[in-house]
């Protein structure tokens, strides 16, 4: 994908009707998985097993915005929502899918991000997926994103040892030197993945992978696996924007090691929520969390950030900053 793939338009936005209210949208959430829904032209829809964009649809993904009109019972004017919605600085909503955030737990940014409902899966997949236990190895791939970096600190709190695999020297210092993970490898450096793997785990293996790539990382990561290691498979960036396959080479090893993959989807922890914003807020506040947020400004910077994930340009979650909240009596 390139920025030419994409197009800025100016739309008139209605006044809201009875049972409608009108968001002034403040955050976007820049999202590598949104690649997931745009298809070749020689990709047929119905082969998708997720809704598809069609050409010349507005590109969505959650956002946080603050609603300035209200004809809504149960959506006050002021308040802070979020939901996923077009890139669009305004839109109206009938409140389907819509949330209201309490501003007072956190600022609203995080629930993208930190307090997000795509972190919320590497806190549930870990612990009641993964069941990850104090003293084992975990290792976390895209480790320094927004996803990764609360997986590393989820099991860093777990007490078990952690291993990231990220794309820079930058990257790995921010794991190492300020999460204080175990340690971590730049994968763009490593001529050997899987020697520098093993050294990384000091020679034990590897119990549980949460995995955000596929691809060459998690062949590197089956050869080093412990028999009955457990992989957590998030998503496949390796693949996502014209990569090789995602597919392991070394398949049999899933095999012959017995382990298990499981598939997780942020859709199956919305229902917890709540759960894990209470836990999230209780680390942040004690100090116990750390968070890096990477921000372009404008509606006109959010392709050159969704583009810059793909290239590593961000540490933590990658957000665009839309606007401010307004004043509102
Ligand atoms: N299953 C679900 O329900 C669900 C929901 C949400 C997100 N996800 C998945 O979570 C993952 C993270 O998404 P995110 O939006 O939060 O992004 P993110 O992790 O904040 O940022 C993506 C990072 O991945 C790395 N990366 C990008 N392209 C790569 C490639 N080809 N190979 C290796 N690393 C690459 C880059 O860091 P480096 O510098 O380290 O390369 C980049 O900073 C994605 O796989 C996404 O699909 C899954």
């Amino acid at each position: 994908m390139t920025e030419d793939n994409f197009e800025l338009a100016v739309v008139q936005v209605p006044s809201p009707a009875q049972g409608e209210f009108l968001v002034k949208n403040l955050w976007l959430s820049i999202e590598a998985g949104i690649r997931t829904m745009m298809h070749e032209p020689d990709v047929e829809a119905s082969k998708s097993t997720i809704p598809l964009l069609q050409k010349g649809e507005p590109v969505h993904s959650f956002t946080v915005g603050q609603i300035i009109q209200s004809r809504h019972p149960r959506f006050p004017k002021g308040s802070y929502v979020t939901g996923l919605c077009n890139w669009q600085e305004y839109f109206i909503s009938d409140g389907a899918r819509m949330q209201i955030v309490d501003a007072d737990l956190a600022p609203v940014r995080y629930y993208l991000g930190i307090m997000g409902a795509m972190a919320a899966p590497a806190y549930f997949g870990l612990l009641d997926v993964g069941k990850i236990t104090d003293g084992e190895t975990v290792v976390v791939s895209a480790a320094a994103g927004s996803i990764g970096s609360v997986a590393c600190q989820v099991a860093k709190l777990t007490g078990c040892r952690v291993v990231g695999i990220t794309g820079s020297d930058e990257k790995v210092d921010w794991l190492v030197n300020e999460l204080g993970i175990d340690a971590a490898v730049n994968y763009k450096k490593a001529d050997n993945l899987q020697d520098c793997l093993k050294s990384a785990c000091s020679g034990g293996g590897i119990d549980v992978f949460f995995d955000s790539v596929a691809g060459k990382s998690l062949e590197a990561v089956i050869d080093v696996m412990k028999v009955h290691g457990r992989i957590l498979a998030y998503g496949a960036l390796h693949g996502y924007d014209g990569g090789d396959s995602v597919w392991p080479t070394n398949y049999l090893k899933i095999i012959y090691k017995r382990l298990c993959v499981k598939g997780l989807s942020s859709l199956d922890y919305l229902n917890r929520l709540p759960e894990y914003h209470a836990q999230m807020s209780r680390w942040i506040s004690e100090g116990k969390v750390r968070w890096r947020e990477t921000v372009y400004e404008g509606i006109e910077n959010a392709v050159p950030a969704w583009i810059g994930l793909f290239q590593g340009k961000n540490i933590g979650k990658m957000l665009v900053k839309l606007g401010d909240p307004e004043q509102i009596p």
